[in-house]
């Protein structure tokens, strides 16, 4: 679905939310960071000021996490969600999970995510960002991807997208945790959004419906029920955002 305006497309994305919650009020959330939520968490927070959403019996799992990084860093997704929309909302602290950024074993803690997310019975509803590389979560396009929630480097172009958020370039963790391909694909419904010219590329290559792990958000192209929300600007790469 095309929208005129970025915060149009957050206001149907904070909809899907929402009538989630009305149908299952213990919904499982899969949630993004980035930029592009940020208008849909702000829209979710009026909502459940003003009583149309109840969060209190919501859980959520993040996407992923830089590695290393400190849950109290301000850098951090922990930090980021806390701060943008968990604090803002009825949600309860324990039921809001995040890969643990400075866990001393990376695939352990992977593992237990994993679990973790499939002990809750799967993601109801899961929102995604895309990268202006086609990568979503962290997983970016390569040769080989990787189906369950696993330690990645990042690619230098993902650094220095990020960097706007730190200081320096080399300030930017090398690593994250993130959840694979595969659970991403058994979430029940996906739903991807798209602002900005940057992204135009990859949702073009995306929406062309052929698969390739050189852009991962291709492969949303097998789930069987995805949504993918945008504006003008990344639909037709008008105007930066
Ligand atoms: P953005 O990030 O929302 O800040 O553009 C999206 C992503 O990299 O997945």
């Amino acid at each position: 679905m095309v929208f005129e305006s970025y915060t149009e497309m957050c206001n149907k994305a904070a909809d899907i939310v929402a009538e989630q919650i009305t149908l299952k009020s213990h919904s499982v959330l899969g949630l993004p960071t980035g930029l592009t939520p940020v208008k849909m968490y702000e829209i979710l927070i009026e909502k459940n000021k003003n009583g149309e959403i109840d969060f209190s019996d919501v859980k959520t799992f993040n996407l992923d996490e830089y590695y290393p990084v400190s849950p109290i860093d301000k850098h951090s997704y922990r930090y980021f969600m806390n701060e943008t929309f968990f604090k803002k909302i009825n949600i309860k602290m324990e039921n809001t999970c995040i890969l643990n950024g400075q866990a001393e074993d990376a695939e352990k803690e992977c593992d237990m995510y994993q679990k973790l997310i499939e002990k809750s019975g799967g993601i109801d509803l899961l929102i995604l960002g895309i990268g202006r590389n086609g990568h979503i979560g962290f997983n970016e396009p390569d040769e080989y991807l990787l189906s369950y929630t696993h330690k990645t480097r990042l690619l230098q172009e993902t650094i220095e997208v990020n960097s706007k958020l730190f200081d320096d370039v080399s300030e930017v963790p090398e690593y994250a945790l993130t959840m694979g391909i595969g659970t991403i694909m058994q979430a029940k419904r996906i739903i991807l959004l798209a602002s900005g010219k940057s992204k135009y590329k990859a949702l073009r290559e995306l929406m062309a419906g052929k698969i390739t792990t050189l852009n991962p958000s291709t492969l949303l192209n097998v789930h069987p029920c995805v949504t993918v929300l945008c504006d003008r600007d990344a639909y037709e790469g008008g105007k930066e955002k």
